[in-house]
This record gives C-alpha cells, structure tokens and sequence, in this order.
C-alpha cells in the first residue's frame, strides 16, 4: 500500500495533508526518512512514525455504538438526526452499519468499513444470534410466549427458529439468526402484542455491556474475532 494512503487510513489526516507531512521529511520508516508518498508501504511489518508517533495501522476500523433512541440508523439523512452524529474520529473511514436498529430502537449498533465482516454477521448461514430485550405493553401469557416460538410465513418466507425467553412478565428476551425488517415487532404483533420499547444487547457472545448510552468504543481484537467467527 502507498504511504500517503497508509496513513490516511491510519487517521493522521486527508490523502492532501500527509503527503505534505511526507514531503517536509516528517515520515520515518524503519528509520528511514521517506519523502515519497507513493513508497510502498507493507502494513503487517513496517515501522512508521509521523515526527515522535508510532503509527499503528489498523486496515479496518470496527465500532460499537449503545445506540438511543431518536437517531436513525443511516449515513446520512436529509431531514432526521443518524447514527454517524455520535460517531467522532472516524470521518477518514467509510463506515457503514451492521444490521440496522429502528429509530425508536435503543442499544448493540455496528459500524465497520469491512464488507466482508458485515457480509458474515448478517448471513444467517453464519447463524449468528442477535439478542433483543423487548418489553411489551402488557403482561405475556403461556399461550402467546408458544405461539411466539413458531416460525411463521413473513416476507414470503418461513421465519427460522428462534430463542425466545420470558424474562418477566412483560419482558421477553428473543434471539433471532436472521434480520427481516421490523422482525422482532412483527413476530410481536402476529400474537397480539405491541412493543413498548426495544433493546438489542448483544450480537453473538459479544454484548453491550456497561457503555453507556449514546456512547462508541472500538470492538478488542478478541470481539472482532469472535464475531468473524475466527476464534
Ligand atoms: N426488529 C425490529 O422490529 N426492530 C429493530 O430495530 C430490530 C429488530
């Protein structure tokens, strides 16, 4: 990879602004001085420095958002507050979301510039449940919590099985292994409930945890792995 681009994507700043960092001889690389934007870079061995900084590249960039509600989950809108709005550092990347949360949704959102990454978590070949806290507006019944554990034709297709466990009398916890739209209020619906409010807390083993809300952090090496499936 070039250098300009290299450290671009590591955040040092625009394609423009370091390659007049590279130019004035600020760029080291294994101690060299390198005044050439376009030096091959090999990003897995090389050491780089901008002035006293070690670089630390990272080829894709994969956050988790608690996200609130009242945001949409898009790029960019015309008219309504997204996502991207709580987002901060990453406008180098061109980050899109992993499986998107309906506005009044709150909770577990990625962003990620990796199509691969996305491509496997929202594959239901890769089976990878996503967990909802879903709280109703009224107290769930036997009858109902079964008829909620039956697939159903929805979008012209069977619903695949899902997990779905009463937490308290009106909160049900559901894990679903696909991602239809508006799925989890639907399969609400279909048995005569409506949804207060609803909450994704994790994506495989990997969960929330305490961040708080409207809060991001980058996924660990461990989270990313565990949702690629790699570890
Ligand atoms: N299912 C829904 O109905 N809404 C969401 O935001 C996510 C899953």
């Amino acid at each position: 990879m070039r250098l300009d681009r290299y450290l671009a994507n590591a955040g040092v700043g625009t394609r423009q602004e370091v390659k007049k960092v590279i130019r004035k001889g600020f760029v080291t690389v294994n101690d060299e001085v390198i005044t050439k934007a376009d030096t091959s870079i090999d990003d897995q061995h090389d050491i780089v420095y901008v002035g006293d900084e070690r670089i630390h590249y990272e080829a894709y960039a994969y956050i988790l958002l608690h996200k609130p509600e009242g945001y949409l989950s898009a790029t960019e809108d015309r008219d309504e507050k997204t996502v991207m709005e709580l987002i901060e550092g990453f406008d180098h990347r061109d980050l899109h979301i992993v499986g998107r949360l309906d506005k009044d949704t709150t909770g577990f959102l990625l962003l990620t510039d990796d199509g691969q990454f996305t491509h496997h978590l929202t594959s239901p070949k890769h089976h990878m449940g996503k967990r909802y806290h879903v709280t109703l507006d009224r107290e769930m019944d036997e009858d109902s919590l079964t008829k909620l554990r039956k697939p159903v034709i929805m979008d012209g297709d069977m619903t695949l099985p899902s997990d779905v466990t009463l937490l308290s009398p009106r909160l049900v916890e559901i894990i679903l292994y696909e991602g239809k739209h508006h799925q989890v209020k639907r399969m609400i619906e279909r048995v005569g409930y409506t949804v207060a409010q609803l909450h994704r807390v994790a994506i495989g083993n990997v969960s929330l945890g305490d961040l708080p809300k409207g809060s991001f952090r980058k996924l660990t090496l461990q989270e990313i792995n565990e949702l690629k499936g790699v570890s």
